[in-house]
Formats: structure tokens, sequence, C-alpha cells
């Protein structure tokens, strides 16, 4: 090996950029957007103003609010054509190999724009993305249970106007609860952004090669899919059904977690890369969930369990050693269905809440003119041999 090169697995204890968007530190459990409390932004902003945060450095002045939102509100409708695309896929596919698919395919639908300067074509392509991904992650779900998908209607806002989408349907109108949108908003603000996890860390390597935004959002939403990451949401709501369907014994299945060398089980919903105390998310989330589910009337089983399995785990040695506490996704998922939203689709809500965090790491990247991401690696294999030809072999 020429030169030296530090073997760091998982970029574990690797810095892969600068960046002035996101700050977490893990150790006392904080999580600020561009300098702001999370709790504070949960409790006090829009989703559509920590977009605009997120994306642009400041909160929004009520002018700068105003013509980013109603870009957004004008640009919800998908070309027709996009349609099609969708008509290929099994109806059973899951919603998140859609959204992926519709969004690199928005690439080919909307990269060809007119646009003064490079900076003036990235904000449309931005408002694009905002406008149209709750559009096109509705018309999956609709199209799974076999229903006519929906139009967006630009008197709504930006959080009825998915809800509508989802819900409404020909014979019968859909009633805004406004429980559930300031629930869902809740949700996506703390989606939003969180430094440099698996997804976000792809939609910069992808960017970095100077491949389009479409491209490089679409990859992200391919590694949020998987089961250690976003994918998560849905496994814990999974999993706490199968401990229900089993009894509701907790202790068995912290039990099965403890020993994942040999039963390959893990508590999903636990444990996190960055935090080591506790997921300053999970924290207002679980609120959350027991406000929105006795203001909505729901009484969710699967609620009790969660707080049962996480009372065990935070007094178990093995998960108090490894400093595994409730991530962000632990009890997400009792919310969404709450809300009425199916299992398959609360990773895609994922993705409609970290679409703002992934825009603005991928425009910080562009405008740091970061290199295109090579990392090296530890050469094991075979050392120089000669060829034998097929004859001989
Ligand atoms: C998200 O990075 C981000 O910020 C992600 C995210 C975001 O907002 O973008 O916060 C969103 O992805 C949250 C995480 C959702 N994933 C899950 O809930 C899946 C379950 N959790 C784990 O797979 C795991 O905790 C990770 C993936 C979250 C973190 O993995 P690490 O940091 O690589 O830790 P590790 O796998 O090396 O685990 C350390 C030890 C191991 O035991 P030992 O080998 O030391 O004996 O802890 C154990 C692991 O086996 N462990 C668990 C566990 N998580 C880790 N044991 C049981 N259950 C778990 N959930």
């Amino acid at each position: 090996q020429t030169g030296y090169v530090t073997l760091d697995r998982g970029y574990k204890n690797t810095g892969a950029t600068k960046s002035a968007i996101t700050f977490l530190d893990g150790e006392e459990g904080i999580l600020q957007y561009r300098g702001y409390a999370i709790e504070d932004l949960a409790a006090k902003a829009s989703f559509l103003e920590v977009a605009y945060l997120l994306i642009y450095g400041e909160l929004p002045t009520k002018e700068q609010y105003a013509v980013f939102e109603t870009a957004i509100r004008r640009h919800t409708l998908v070309n027709e054509d996009m349609r099609k695309i969708f008509d290929g896929f099994p109806v059973k596919a899951h919603p998140m190999g859609v959204l992926s698919s519709l969004v690199s395919a928005m690439s080919a639908f909307y990269s060809d724009i007119e646009g003064s300067s490079e900076e003036d074509k990235t904000d449309l392509h931005i408002i694009r993305l905002l406008a149209k991904l709750p559009t096109i992650a509705t018309w999956s779900y609709k199209r799974s249970l076999g229903h006519p998908m929906n139009y967006p209607k630009n008197q709504l806002d930006y959080i009825p106007n998915f809800l509508n989408m989802m819900f409404s349907l020909p014979v019968e109108d859909y009633k805004i609860d406004p429980v559930v949108v300031e629930a869902l908003n809740v949700l996506l603000i703390l989606h939003a952004d969180h430094e440099q996890n698996c997804s976000t860390s792809t939609v910069r390597l992808v960017g970095s090669s100077q491949a389009n935004i479409y491209s490089s959002i679409s990859a992200g939403i391919s590694a949020l899919w998987g089961p250690l990451h976003g994918g998560a949401n849905q496994e814990v709501i999974e999993m706490l059904e199968a401990i229900r369907a089993d009894g509701g014994d907790v202790s068995k299945y912290v039990d099965m977690a403890k020993n994942a060398k040999t039963t390959g089980f893990r508590l999903f919903g636990f444990g996190h890369r960055v935090y080591k105390n506790f997921d300053p998310r999970a924290k207002i989330i679980k609120k959350a969930a027991d406000d929105v589910l006795s203001k909505l009337g729901v009484n969710d089983p699967v609620l009790e369990i969660a707080k049962g399995l996480e009372e065990a785990a935070l007094h178990d040695d093995y998960f108090i050693s490894r400093k595994l506490y409730p991530n962000v996704d632990f009890y997400s998922g009792i919310i969404y269905r709450a809300l009425g939203i199916p299992t398959n689709m609360f990773t895609v809500m994922f993705a409609i809440g970290r679409l703002p965090g992934w825009i603005a790491q991928w425009k910080e990247m562009r405008e740091q003119k970061e290199p295109i991401g090579r990392p090296r690696q530890i050469y094991t294999g075979a050392t120089l041999r000669e060829f034998t030809p097929l004859s001989k072999r």
C-alpha cells in the first residue's frame, strides 16, 4: 500500500465535512437546527419555516415565507406522464421503492429549466422537490389500496394538502383534524435534519460527483429505507405487535436482544451512533404520543408495551453498558398509526420530514465546493499472480 490509510469502518470517528446546518451533542442530548433548539422549533414553528431555515440559514421574514410557501403551493402538481411509471409498479410495491424511483425520474421531467443563474435553477428544483414529494408519496399509497389518486389542492396548506391526498375519497371528503395537522407538523420538524447520518451522507456523496439534486435525493431515500436507519420506525411497530401477539412479555424480548449474537434480534428503535444518553426527539415524541392519542381518543395497546420495553431496557445492564436508549423511531410509529397512516408509509413520512435536511446539506456541499467523495481502503486480497488460460483450468 502506498501512503497511510486509517481504517474507520462505518465512519464512526471520521468527520466528513464542515457544516453550519445542524448541531448534535450526543452526551448532552442536544439537537439544534442553525442554532435553534429542536424543542423550540417543534413547539413554535411550522414545518415549512423550518425547511426554509435549514436550506437558507435563517428563519424567513413574513415576506420571505409568503414567497416560499406560495411557490411550493403552486408546484404540487406532478407531470401527468409520471403516472405511467406508477402504473408499471406491482400494486403492493413498497412505497419507499416507488418514492426513490419517482424522485429519480423527476430528473427526466424537470431538469431542463430556464433560469437566469445556477442558483435560481437550484432554488426552483428545491421548490419542486418540497412541493411534489407529498403528492408522489400519497399516490403510491392510494394505488396500493386500489383507490383513485388524489390531486393536490392549491387552497390547502402543506400538511392538510398531504392529508387530503392521503385520505379523501370521491365518495367522501376527508375532514382535516387540527390535532392531526399539529402532530404531523411536530413529527416532520423532528425528522428534518440530523447532520451526517447515513442517508444524508449518501445525498452528499452522490451530489459530490456533480450528479443532479433529484438523483442525489433519490439515493438518500434508498439509504433511509434500510431497517437500521429510517426503516426502523416500521420495524418498531412490527416488533411491538409481535410482542403483543406473544402475550406482551417484554422481558423475553429484552433477553433476546441481549443475546443478539445468537438470536440475531435487535430492539428496533433503540440505540444511536451519536446519542449516548437520550435522543431529544424521542423525548418529545414520547410525550406527543400520550397527548395525541388521548386527544384523538385512541387507545393503542402497543403504547403501553413500548413504555414497558423502554423501562425494562433502561434498567438492564446490557443496554446501560452500551448506552442504548430509545431513538427517534421508537415512538413515532405509534403516533403515525393513530393518525391513520399505514405501517408501510412510516418511512415515507420520515423521508418527507428529512427532505429539507437533505436539500440543505446538498446545497451546502455544492456551495462549499466539496471535492468528490472517494475514500481509500486496506487491501486484503491476493498478491500478484500469473494468469492461467481457461484451457488449463
Ligand atoms: C436513525 O445517524 C442518525 O442520526 C440516524 C437517525 C437520523 O435522524 O438520521 O437518528 C435515524 O436511523 C435512528 C436509528 C434507527 N435504527 C434502529 O433503531 C435499529 C436498531 N439500532 C441499531 O441497529 C443501532 O443502535 C444503530 C444502527 C442505530 C447504531 O449502530 P452502531 O452505532 O453501529 O452501534 P453498534 O451496532 O456497533 O452497536 C453497539 C453495541 C453492539 O453490541 P456489541 O457488539 O458491543 O456486543 O450495541 C448493540 C450491538 O449489538 N446494539 C443493540 C442495539 N443497537 C446496538 N443491541 C440490541 N438492540 C439494539 N437496538
